[in-house]
């Protein structure tokens, strides 16, 4: 009897308790998470270096650039986490580099009182919601839906991890100095088609992780596109897509519904991933023109095309000007 009365004493504060302890370990999971993705993109970024485009070194803004390391050997889980409709945990844990500011303690918000009060669609502003530091704009994880009003100066914008699902045309007007946007792992399956050409020195477009099945017309400073894991489809790229972007060098397409190699390729183009897509066939001028046997192109040094159906043995006289055979099946 008396035992019976001190348990029921008892257990509300045991209820209390459980509770706290539930709260902290929950804390605690969500720190082990933020380790647990700064070690998986070291991993990843350790496994496939020598595809990455670090090596390139001078090319592209050095600040960032662990993201821009092509995972591709472990692309099918993340493309099956994808399938599986991700829960925002998994996407971060398959992709999110290991420095974001949103974990970084050194950057508190708000910061930069000087720049101009832009409000985000909450009705807040970009640079309370965001993190403006000098020319670059952070709103890694920040429950965006759309692209946020940004400061003029903005040169690099940094949006991943967010739901943004569509870009409108006047989302970056009169933008002239954004050099980068890197909007992975949104859920973007829209770009208007003026939304992006105006950018006079867009250098980096990361469009990775998203919904695209078409691309919109590309700003013709490009070096960088980078649009992996989407639904790209070969109806989705204009013919010509990429001909008169004569600075493009980095092309990232793996990861999509692709059946053919978009063309005409720029000489500038050093790399070009278009491992798991569906390409079966491609045409015999694809990277080389046959009329001209003293033609080469010694940039094109990386091409993917492993994890698709085709067989690259049909095709003897498609490789003659490149200083390396595309990976992928010859047998
Ligand atoms: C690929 O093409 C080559 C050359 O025609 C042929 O010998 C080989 O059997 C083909 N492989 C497959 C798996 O079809």
């Amino acid at each position: 009897m008396k035992l019976l009365a001190l348990l029921s004493l008892l257990a509300p504060m045991l209820q209390e308790a459980g509770m706290t302890s539930l709260l902290e370990k929950r804390r605690e999971r969500g720190e082990d998470r933020l380790h647990g993705e700064g070690d998986a993109s070291a991993v990843l970024h350790l496994g496939d270096d020598a595809l990455s485009p670090d090596r390139h070194d001078g090319v592209i803004d050095l600040s960032d650039r662990d993201e821009l390391a092509d995972y591709g050997d472990q692309l099918p889980k993340v493309k099956g986490a994808r399938l599986a409709s991700p829960t925002k945990a998994s996407l971060i844990q398959s992709t999110k580099p290991p420095r974001t500011p949103t974990s970084s303690p050194v950057m508190a918000r708000p910061t930069a009182p000087g720049l101009p009060a832009s409000r985000t669609s909450h009705g807040l502003p970009t640079c309370l919601v965001c993190v403006c530091l000098g020319s670059s704009v952070y709103c890694d994880d920040t429950d965006l839906e759309s692209i946020p009003p940004l400061p003029q100066t903005t040169a690099y914008l940094y949006a991943r991890f967010n739901r943004i699902n569509r870009i409108r045309a006047g989302d970056f007007r009169g933008l002239t100095k954004l050099k980068r946007i890197d909007l992975s792992s949104n859920l973007i399956f829209s770009i208007d088609d003026d939304a992006l050409r105006p950018l006079p020195e867009l250098q980096e477009l990361i469009l990775l992780e998203n919904q695209l099945a078409a691309l919109p017309a590309l700003p013709t400073a490009v070096e960088v596109l980078d649009v992996r894991l989407n639904r790209l489809q070969s109806s989705g790229i204009q013919p010509g897509a990429f001909r008169a972007l004569e600075k493009l060098q980095f092309l990232y397409l793996a990861d999509n519904l692709l059946d053919s190699i978009p063309g005409p390729l720029p000489l500038s183009l050093r790399s070009l991933h278009l491992q798991n897509n569906v390409i079966e066939t491609m045409a015999g001028d694809t990277f080389c023109d046959p009329e001209e046997h003293r033609h080469t192109r010694r940039q094109l040094e990386d091409i993917r095309l492993d994890g698709n159906p085709i067989n690259l043995s049909l095709f003897p006289s498609a490789y003659f000007c490149l200083p390396r055979l595309p990976l992928g099946r010859f047998t």
